[in-house]
């Protein structure tokens, strides 16, 4: 590592609070660009401009209500091209090819994964912002610039040991949470995802990835503090989940980065012994 780089890695564990060494050896960081703090809160400030709006778009852009019978008849068309597709890319097109969210009328793209399929740990976030729908891509904004920091400190790149994607597939628009109707429309996709995928561990990003896979509504504080188990049906056997803060909170909340970069340590502790 040259002096500069290491210099970055030591500024920014030291945002992120660490005191204290685990191992002897020094991690190296992969090589992901550094946010600079300037640029970030530049970024964070945007966006809580552009979240004012969004509150102002949410009353006026909502989902158009599905009535209940159409709404069973999405669900069964969902589940039904699930249980059909037998590859990933079958999966994908499925995905792509499906009409049952409103929100893919305004959504550029349809953002289905990055990452290796052959990883051991597969990411679930909540769903497509804005650089993610522009690009078709999960986590390429700022928050995805921060998971990718987070993982290169512990060691890991997404390249190589993490496989993202999100609870929906489709940017809700003003960034808005997902609505319920949403999640449940994608959940057969997302189960059939992580069948395909089959994770040793599966890292839910935020409270809307907890409750889409585990049908959990605590807070990430109290979910994270244990190890869950995610039953999934497809493969028949159940596979352990770490819920951890989404790093659009720990934007928000830097003080939470040292709590974060502790939880990504004990995945990686546990991926290693298991
Ligand atoms: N937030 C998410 O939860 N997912 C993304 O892909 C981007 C931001």
């Amino acid at each position: 590592m040259t002096r500069k780089k290491t210099e970055e890695a030591l500024k920014w564990q030291m945002e992120m609070g660490v005191s204290e060494t685990f191992s002897k050896k020094i991690i190296k960081p992969a090589k992901v660009k550094p946010i600079e703090a300037s640029k970030a809160e530049k970024e964070i400030a945007n966006k809580r401009s552009k979240d004012i709006t969004a509150q102002a778009i949410k009353k006026t852009v909502v989902s158009p209500k599905i009535s209940n019978e159409s709404f069973d008849e999405l669900i069964k068309l969902s589940r039904n091209l699930a249980d059909n597709a037998k590859t990933l890319e079958e999966l994908k097109t499925s995905v792509m090819n499906y009409d049952g969210l409103a929100i893919k009328k305004t959504a550029t793209n349809c953002v289905f994964a990055d990452g290796n399929p052959k990883s051991e740990i597969m990411l679930i976030g909540e769903a497509p912002g804005e650089n993610e729908d522009e690009q078709g891509i999960p986590f390429c904004g700022v928050s995805g610039r921060l998971l990718d920091n987070m993982l290169s400190y512990i060691g890991h790149t997404r390249a190589d040991n993490y496989y993202i994607t999100n609870t929906v597939f489709w940017r809700p628009p003003g960034n808005r949470k997902p609505t319920e109707e949403e999640i449940a429309l994608c959940r057969p996709f997302v189960e059939k995802h992580i069948a395909l995928i089959n994770p040793k561990v599966i890292v839910l990003v935020g409270a809307t990835a907890t409750y889409s896979v585990l049908q959990k509504e605590e807070s990430i504080s109290s979910l994270k503090k244990t190890v869950h188990n995610y039953h999934s049906a497809y493969l028949g056997r159940d596979v352990p989940c770490f819920a951890v803060y989404h790093p659009s909170y720990l934007l928000r909340q830097p003080s939470q980065k040292k709590n974060a970069w502790h939880d990504f340590l004990k995945i990686k502790n546990f991926i290693e012994n298991v």
